[in-house]
């Protein structure tokens, strides 16, 4: 197989494992399949067959478009090729839109010339009582084949390769395993929720998998670097089964930047040896990083490193970029200071004085204009309030024409029981003996003898409802009235019961007509890329797509984007161009908002790996930051909103995909 290690930057030294990292997912995924291939095409001038170990999931999609293609267009047969799929998820027929089998006949199998009895996926129908049986005999399989030439993996969040959970021995064998809460919330997406979500699955053990004679793991996305990191730089660990690749002479991982950008070579560069030497330079950003992560690390405030702390964690060319400590603290202290503000959509002109900081933050060729049109989006109806609640009431009192739009009707996260609370005061509410009234009652009695609702198109209209009700409850305590909110209830989400999610044009052309209609200013979106159903970055590609034929406008070039992260994560410190600060009065009006969604209560049970409630997560979250500023030796606040700069032309080609 062909070499598949980036050329430009060198492996450092605290990485345990060869690590390819390519540019996109796409030119990697091509650069695996064509490995792939070049073994396949190998083995067919020997006569023999090529064995390939073979994973499902997002990750390999672009992988098997490639083979495909191939295999059209350059002739390449799959007739000596024998698969093993890694996995299947218990209990789910093979026709099942989310089995295993079935994406493997919709990504590759359908699509090739492969024997249909050289294709194995392991079996997830059998009863308890035969499922040993099976998983010896899978392996048995796999020993007469000859062995796995080529194994591919992705990661899962937490670190399983196959389904091998923390946990998993470095001995396990094919078996069936549970899967951890983590791997099934992110899962649920697929599944309409968690509580469709399998709880089993077969999965080829940790031993299985390493017997293979080649393995490559490929991992995209800003969501898998920090466990990329530690399978790559940490210990091998049962509590991270993709570690134990570190113990194989033949595996390799492919990253995409995203996934590469917690590696100590992105993040934390000069660990890994002189800047000049990597291809980098000490420009605005990787000082900031470095004069923060000092800070951090000594626990000191900016202002109070010296020489000694600079030049005893590594930072000795820093220092002598700037001359001393002092000058560096000094660059890097204001650097931070400017980076906060009261006033998020710029200042206004009539309440200026004489001596008032200019807002800094703000950089758009608008960032004079006074009152802005601003543009919330919000992938699900609480995104809003959740991550930026303070921000959006501070704008709405200066102000500024804010506009929401919430991009998913969120149907999916409204259970059953909280959809009957509503119809039975709607039923009990409503004048007796209407057509409505009628359905109503008939829903009512459904979920009194049954315990759940059909799940129909009419129930996923009405939780939308229910959801639109709360959303607008929420926004009118931020000041924003309904008649400036705009529910878009993009088509992508609605499909995502029945089978995985995929945007169409329709997506992006809602959007654009939106953004064409609002000329905003200032666009508010969610970079919020960890959320459990992969929706916010769904709806992160939607925008794109959408401002990229937005790009001829005129209001496009005038236009600035601030990303927020959500519930789920919070931006580094280094990564952060503005910073809200809220008074403790608007951190209670902002969880006022949060519990207009009052739905959501229950998803925090279901969700959270803490089960805390979503407004707890927030207040803990800026809460935190606050005292991280705090920390670094800048005023203390009650609690920050973080936000990332992009222009648009900025965003459309380095949007953090
Ligand atoms: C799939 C498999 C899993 C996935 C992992 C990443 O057959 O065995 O280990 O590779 O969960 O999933 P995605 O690619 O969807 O992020």
């Amino acid at each position: 197989m062909s070499a598949l290690v980036e050329p430009t930057l060198a492996p450092t030294r605290f990485e345990r494992v060869p690590v390819g990292v390519f540019a996109s997912s796409l030119e990697a995924s091509q650069a695996v399949a064509r490995a792939a291939a070049e073994l396949i095409r190998a083995r067919q001038r020997e006569g023999r067959a090529a064995v390939l170990g073979l994973a499902t999931g997002s990750t390999p999609v672009s992988f098997y478009a490639e083979l495909v293609r191939m295999h059209r267009e350059e002739r390449l047969s799959f007739a000596n090729v024998i698969t093993f799929n890694l996995d299947e998820y218990q209990d789910l027929p093979p026709r099942h839109p989310q089995s295993y089998h079935h994406y493997m006949r919709i990504h590759l199998l359908d699509h090739v010339d492969i024997p249909a009895a050289n294709a194995h996926v392991p079996d997830g129908t059998l009863p308890r009582a035969a499922v040993d049986a099976h998983c010896r005999d899978y392996e048995e399989m796999i020993r007469a084949a000859g062995g796995i030439d080529f194994q591919l993996l992705g990661i899962g969040r937490t670190g399983h390769i196959g389904f091998n959970e923390p946990g998993s021995p470095r001995r396990s064998r094919t078996r069936l395993v549970t899967l951890d809460r983590l791997t099934r919330r992110d899962a649920s997406g697929d599944f309409g929720g968690e509580e469709h979500t399998p709880r089993c699955a077969i999965t080829m053990g940790v031993r299985s998998i390493l017997e293979a004679r080649r393995i490559v793991l490929m991992a995209w996305g800003q969501h898998k670097a920090g466990v990329v990191r530690s399978a790559i730089e940490g210990e091998p660990t049962t509590q991270i089964s993709a570690s134990f690749l570190q113990e194989h002479d033949q595996a390799q991982f492919v990253l995409d930047q995203a996934a590469a950008g917690a590696l100590t070579r992105y993040r934390t560069p000069w660990l890994a040896g002189a800047l000049e030497d990597q291809g980098r330079s000490w420009d605005e950003r990787m000082t900031r990083r470095a004069i923060l992560w000092l800070s951090q690390k000594t626990r000191k405030p900016i202002l109070k490193l010296t020489d000694d702390d600079y030049n005893e964690s590594g930072l000795q060319d820093l220092l002598q970029v700037f001359g001393s400590a002092y000058e560096a603290n000094l660059a890097g202290f204001y650097e931070m200071q400017h980076t906060i503000t009261g006033w998020p959509g710029g200042r206004d002109p009539a309440r200026t004085r004489p001596g008032d900081a200019p807002v800094r933050p703000l950089r758009a060729p608008s960032a004079g204009v006074f009152p802005k049109r601003v543009l919330v989006l919000s992938p699900h109806p609480d995104d809003d309030v959740i991550s930026m609640g303070g921000t959006l009431c501070r704008l709405v009192e200066h102000g500024h024409a804010v506009d929401i739009a919430y991009q998913v009707s969120g149907a999916n996260a409204v259970s059953d029981q909280s959809l009957w609370r509503a119809l039975l005061f709607a039923r009990d509410a409503g004048p007796a003996g209407a057509e409505s009234t009628r359905h109503l009652r008939d829903l009512c009695s459904a979920y009194e003898a049954n315990g759940v609702l059909p799940a129909d198109a009419d129930v996923t209209r009405l939780k939308s409802l229910v959801r639109r009700h709360e959303a607008t409850a929420a926004a009118h305590i931020c000041g924003v009235p309904p008649g400036r909110l705009h529910f878009l209830g993009l088509p992508f989400y609605e499909a995502a019961t029945t089978q995985r999610r995929q945007l169409t044009d329709c997506d992006r052309e809602i959007m654009r007509q939106l953004l064409s209609a609002l000329r905003p200013h200032l666009i508010f979106a969610a970079g919020d890329l960890d959320d459990p159903h992969g929706t916010h970055r769904l709806c992160l590609h939607v925008l794109r797509g959408a401002l990229a034929s937005c790009a001829p406008e005129s209001w496009f070039r005038e236009t600035e984007l601030w990303l927020y992260r959500g519930a789920w994560a919070e931006w580094e410190l280094d990564e952060i161009d503005l910073a809200v600060p809220l008074s403790p009065q608007e951190v209670l009006r902002r969880r006022r908002a949060i519990f207009q969604h009052e739905t959501q209560k229950d998803q925090a049970l279901f969700l959270g790996d803490d089960r805390r409630e979503f407004w707890q997560r927030t207040e803990d979250r800026g809460r935190r930051l606050a005292e991280a500023y705090n920390g670094l030796g800048l005023a203390e606040y009650e609690a920050i909103e973080s936000f990332k700069r992009y222009s648009a032309e900025e965003f459309l080609h380095h949007a953090p995909l």
